[in-house]
């Protein structure tokens, strides 16, 4: 079986009746499903023609905010009226594959998914053209935005779940590619907006010697920057300051086609990540630098082991010395890592178009 077949049958072994994704079956802290990993999976299900997968994946997060319908209203009706909510009380970055929520000491207060499932309905329904769906999901479209329009600027854990103090570029990439995109549908000068007002909003405190950062406290580069272009296009790769952060992640966390988060990242000593190798690829694709993206590919693919793609490798880390006891605290690192097959998926569809 080729290495795009493997990958669509790991990601279908990994969904649930309901349509939840589980982020990897073999490494119990993950066995929930996350919006932000589910939506770039089912995003690559969903451009490799496998769209009944991701429109299960949609339903399931639509009917996993109904569920929750009354603790959102009381959020947002709560913060339209001043009263303030402790991080734990807001809605969490993922779920049981059922729709609950599990209460544990993991930081679980994250936004950045709730842009990103709106980002993924607005591709579903323009490959599709099933714009009923909108009508269905109505409720849970528009609790969504009432969300974000009251959270986008407050700080909120990153797309690691780390740094929950602050506000991060690839959490506002996620929130103004979901605004952007699902206003494609419904034409509302307040989303347009709120979309313009979040771009300020980088390009006010996130920019340091010219390229994009991390978050409004720190100006190193991760990874994760590379969203703001892709797929989520508040910059274009060619605009100055993107491809000065394209180059900055190139120079400090690319090594032999594998990409790392930061430099200060420790987990599993800090090592590269198949989705953010993949999603470097992509970017290269869009600035017509197909060598380096072919490159980058065959890394990715290389990694790939009898039961699937890890989430990282730890051959070239940050730190030696965080490796181990991160095996001894969670197992062995994450595989298959079913978004890494999600990314894979994309990047060959990238690395087909002219
Ligand atoms: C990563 C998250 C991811 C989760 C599940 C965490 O280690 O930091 O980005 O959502 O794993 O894959």
């Amino acid at each position: 079986m080729n290495l795009r077949d493997q990958s669509i049958k790991i990601i279908n072994e990994n969904q649930a009746s309901t349509g939840a994704y589980e982020a990897s079956p073999n490494f119990p802290t993950y066995a929930y499903s996350w919006l932000r990993d589910g939506s770039f999976i089912a995003y690559g299900m969903l451009v490799q023609g496998e769209t009944e997968s991701t429109k299960a994946f949609l339903t399931w997060v639509h009917e996993t905010l109904m569920k929750h319908q009354e603790k959102i209203q009381e959020i947002v009706i709560g913060m339209e009226t001043g009263k303030t909510f402790a991080p734990e009380e807001l809605l969490p970055t993922r779920y049981t594959m059922d729709g609950e929520i599990e209460e544990d000491d993991w930081p679980n207060f994250q936004i950045d998914g709730y842009g990103a499932w709106l980002w993924l309905l607005a591709e579903y329904i323009q490959k599709t053209g099933d714009e009923y769906l909108l009508v269905q999901f109505q409720q849970s479209v528009r609790m969504t935005i009432d969300y974000i329009k009251l959270l986008w600027d407050k700080p909120n854990y990153d797309c690691w779940e780390e740094f929950g103090d602050r506000v991060h570029g690839s959490t506002l990439a996620c929130l103004y590619g979901g605004i952007n995109s699902i206003n494609r549908y419904l034409g509302e000068m307040e989303l347009f907006q709120l979309a313009a007002e979040m771009k300020v909003y980088v390009e006010d405190n996130l920019v340091a010697s010219g390229h994009f950062m991390k978050n409004n406290m720190d100006d190193s580069v991760d990874a994760s920057l590379l969203w703001l272009a892709y797929p989520f296009e508040m910059f274009g790769v060619n605009e100055e300051r993107m491809k000065n952060t394209i180059a900055k992640i190139e120079e400090d966390l690319l090594d032999e086609g594998g990409v790392k988060r930061y430099l200060a990242d420790t987990y599993y000593g800090g090592g590269q990540w198949l989705i953010l190798s993949s999603w470097l690829g992509i970017v290269n694709v869009k600035q017509g630098k197909r060598d380096k993206a072919k490159g980058i590919l065959e890394w990715v693919e290389a990694q790939a082991g009898k039961i699937g793609m890890p989430e990282q490798v730890s051959g070239i880390v940050n730190d030696p010395s965080h490796v181990t006891p991160w095996v001894e605290k969670w197992g062995p690192i994450a595989e298959p890592l079913i978004w890494s097959h999600g990314m894979h998926l994309t990047f060959l569809k990238e690395m087909e178009r002219k």
